[in-house]
């Protein structure tokens, strides 16, 4: 793997600060180690997990009208995909955009070297004629990359990205991409929406354990990656829905009185029993909640795209 010192240093600075709080904390971005991106490729196969295949759905059958939105105003654009991943979901748009022969640039961008090498591998196979332009930074230093870019910018937030915000975090996010679109630069959010509750907490809790070990896998690369001695049979996995504010939280619960060494920072940490640490979040979101995000970041809603059960919603925004 790349960037093997970088690593330590981030994750031994990510359990640093996130044990200091109440509750404990761990940023979600340790979930997605090797192990982790494929504990949650299956996720994303689990009929639990409704999201992914919803929205495959709204890009399949709305890839046309989508197209007929970013060509509204007649010049090149940028289509500028932020956190791809995968980029599956992207791709039935880079097909289809590429069939209908429409002037862009692809610019994935994500802050995983090897997801960006394996997405640009397969898209060169699957969508030759495609130019991509994949910028390995963070969001906020990428986009501000491409400010000096000549091309119109449509930006691309899909899958449960926008949910791993809490709502206040989730309209700083859209006001600071706001203010760097200009007049015919575009935006479009994937919400998942607030639904049966009982559907939503399965998605957090499935019956095959897929979840479980993904939230547990935390623990796994935590003693891998900081010589530290979790015992894995002594943590339970606990995700809860709020109907009331929407938001899914996702746990792990420490069954005893426990200390845990660390050997990468000679350090104990305790843990109480019933003691949580706090790994997600994944916000769901109606439309009221939709449309003041977009008057907060002084956006407007042009168009609203939802599968047949209206689970998932793909919104487009223009400045
Ligand atoms: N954050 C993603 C989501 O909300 C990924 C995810 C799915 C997840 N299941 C999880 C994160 C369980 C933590 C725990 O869909």
């Amino acid at each position: 793997m790349i960037r093997t010192d970088l690593q330590f240093a981030d994750v031994a600075q990510a359990l640093e600060e996130g044990f200091s709080q109440t509750p404990k904390r761990l940023p979600s971005w340790l979930f997605y180690d090797e192990t982790g991106d494929k504990i949650f490729q299956a996720i994303m196969h689990m009929p639990e997990y409704y999201l992914t295949t919803c929205e495959y759905e709204i890009l399949q059958m709305n890839k046309g009208k989508l197209l007929c939105h970013f060509k509204a105003v007649q010049s090149p654009f940028n289509l500028i995909e932020l956190g791809a991943g995968d980029g599956l979901k992207s791709e039935i748009l880079l097909k289809h955009f590429t069939e209908a022969r429409a002037e862009f640039i692809y610019s994935p961008i994500d802050v995983s070297e090897t997801v960006l090498q394996q997405l640009v591998g397969r898209l060169q196979h699957s969508v030759p004629r495609l130019s991509i332009n994949p910028i390995n930074k963070r969001y906020d230093e990428a986009i501000e990359l491409l400010q000096q870019d000549e091309f119109r910018k449509i930006f691309l937030f899909m899958g449960a990205n926008i949910g791993n915000f809490n709502v206040k975090e989730a309209t700083k996010f859209v006001s600071s991409t706001s203010k760097s679109m200009s007049p015919g630069d575009q935006l479009l959010i994937g919400f998942d929406l607030k639904k049966d509750p009982r559907l939503i907490q399965a998605a957090y809790d499935d019956p095959h354990g897929i979840t479980r070990d993904f939230n547990l896998n935390l623990l796994v690369r935590l003693n891998r990656e900081l010589g530290a001695q979790f015992q894995l049979d002594q943590f339970h996995h606990y995700p809860y829905y709020d109907p009331e504010t929407g938001m899914t939280k996702s746990y792990l619960v420490s069954l005893k009185n426990q200390d845990v060494y660390f050997e990468a920072c000679d350090k104990v940490v305790h843990f109480n029993r019933w003691e949580i640490i706090h790994t997600e979040v994944s916000q769901k979101y109606d439309m009221p909640m939709i449309d003041e995000l977009a008057s907060r970041a002084g956006l407007e809603v042009v168009d609203a795209f939802f599968d047949c059960k209206h689970y998932f919603c793909d919104v487009l925004f223009k400045k």
